[in-house]
């Protein structure tokens, strides 16, 4: 939950976003973060629940919100809520492909089951390419508009336990979403990716619940902690954003210093 309050800021005034993932973890506080931002936001998610918790909260503070149940490996579905998007509000500027998956027996590339494969590529890499291929007419209409992709820091660099299924998801995000901003950077859409590190949301919560393993990621982060939604959301927003006009094609990496470092400080 982010502790921001509505209308302390209008950087995404008049703009229309859609998130998805925006159930739960850093989705639910960039849809709290960019309606208290003014933009009118699509909270998007398998679990129309958490969904709809999240809607009820913005609107509570007076934001602008409306609940979508997607699944974003579904393309009639993500048809669909992009179409939501427009029928309610009339426009879309902004789609934050946020929602993913990062399943406990994804693992190393002998023992990753090959549904385990699929369905993360289904998720993670498919699901991005469907938010942002829907999203793309409507942009041209409105005359431009940000996507942003959440990748991962594990993108750019090897992991000491193996994830061999996500990882590749998200390095197939940082590819797509390079293609895809260089084909309509003279169109007005702009595309770029998030790198976060690791932070505390229920993605993680059984593997941090552990202590050793906790440890074990800690001492990789010269920061010293682990990341928050809210800082996550902080660069969405940014990305969502105007002041972000002159940046496509890149990626975003949050992640408490992990990718800068070669040895971590003790
Ligand atoms: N938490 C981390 O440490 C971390 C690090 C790097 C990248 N990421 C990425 O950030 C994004 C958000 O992660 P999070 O930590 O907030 O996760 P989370 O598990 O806390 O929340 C993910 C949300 O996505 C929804 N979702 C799952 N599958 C879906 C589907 N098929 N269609 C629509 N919605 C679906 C879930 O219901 C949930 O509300 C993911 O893409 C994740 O890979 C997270």
């Amino acid at each position: 939950m982010t502790t921001i309050e509505p209308n302390l800021s209008t950087r995404l005034l008049g703009k229309v976003a859609i998130v998805t993932g925006a159930g739960g973890g850093i989705g639910e506080c960039a849809a709290e973060l960019f309606a208290a931002n003014g933009a009118k936001v699509i909270v998007a998610d398998i679990d129309l629940d958490q969904a709809s918790r999240v809607t009820q909260s913005i609107q509570d503070k007076g934001g602008t919100a409306y609940s979508v149940k997607v699944d974003v490996s579904d393309e009639a579905q993500v048809q669909e809520m992009v179409d939501a998007a427009v029928g309610q509000y009339g426009t879309l500027n902004v789609i934050f492909n946020n929602a993913g998956i990062f399943p406990a027996d994804d693992g190393g590339a002998l023992d990753t089951p090959l549904e385990t494969w699929d369905r993360v590529m289904q998720v993670n890499l498919k699901g991005v390419f469907l938010g942002t291929r829907c999203a793309i007419p409507k942009m041209l209409q409105a005359g431009g508009g940000s996507i942003i992709n959440v990748a991962s820091f594990v993108a750019l660099m090897g992991a000491a336990t193996a994830q061999v299924a996500y990882t590749a998801s998200k390095g197939g995000v940082l590819a797509f979403t390079r293609e895809v901003a260089v084909e309509y950077a003279r169109k007005g859409i702009r595309a770029n990716s998030i790198c976060p590190g690791p932070i505390e949301t229920p993605l993680l919560a059984e593997l941090l619940s552990d202590p050793a393993r906790r440890e074990r990621r800690l001492v990789h982060i010269p920061i010293g902690r682990f990341g928050t939604a809210q800082e996550i959301a902080n660069g969405a927003l940014f990305l969502a954003s105007d002041e972000s006009s002159f940046m496509t094609g890149s990626q975003l990496v949050i992640d408490g210093g992990i990718t800068g470092a070669y040895v971590t400080p003790q």
